[in-house]
């Protein structure tokens, strides 16, 4: 099911059979130096539980291009993973794909969306604060690069009332 459509692209909803997609653009998306990427196994293992859902940015060949895993549970939801492929960056993909979140959450009942963003990341952190999201804590030395060096995680908050 096509939930939006842009220019050569498109939201669906994933499911577990799209692990697999989601881990390889996982791979070229994510910073290697921080490993936040899931393994397809932990994808399909988060998609279990029936509070998450899955949105995909597919281009018109069907390639999965972007995407947005997410928890809506008790009132509250949590963004846990959201990315695009490096080549279709700032069109406005990770936009779509949390508007997106944002809408079903609220639809699941969630009044909150709440996610985690390393401090160094610059353009997720940009790309959060321009949908509206605040900080509302901080985790020091929450993330460990593979040299060692350590990046806090800013917890962020946006009301879906
Ligand atoms: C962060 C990320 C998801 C943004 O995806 P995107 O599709 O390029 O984002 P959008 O096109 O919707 O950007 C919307 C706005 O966010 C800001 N933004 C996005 N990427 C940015 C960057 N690299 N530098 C500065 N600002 C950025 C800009 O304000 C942008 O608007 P503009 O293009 O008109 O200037 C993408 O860069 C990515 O996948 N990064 C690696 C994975 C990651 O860090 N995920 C988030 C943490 S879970």
């Amino acid at each position: 099911m096509a939930t939006a459509r842009d220019e050569g692209w498109r939201l669906h909803r994933g499911t577990a059979a799209d692990a697999q997609a989601v881990e390889r653009l996982s791979a070229i998306a994510f910073d290697p130096a921080f490993r936040e990427a899931w393994s397809a196994q932990q994808l399909a293992r988060g998609l279990d539980d029936p509070g998450a859902f899955l949105l995909l940015a597919r281009d018109t060949g069907g390639a999965a291009i972007g995407f947005a895993l997410t928890r809506a549970v008790a009132g509250e939801a949590e963004l846990l993973l959201c990315a695009v492929a490096p080549d279709w960056r700032r069109r406005g993909l990770a936009t779509a794909l949390v508007d997106a979140a944002m809408a079903e959450a609220r639809a699941r009942g969630a009044h909150r969306l709440f996610l985690e963003v390393r401090e160094s990341n610059v353009g997720a952190r940009n790309l959060y604060r321009r949908l509206g999201f605040v900080p509302v804590g901080t985790r020091p030395g929450y993330y460990k690069s593979v040299t060692g060096i350590a990046a806090a995680a800013i917890t962020l908050s946006l009301p879906l009332d």
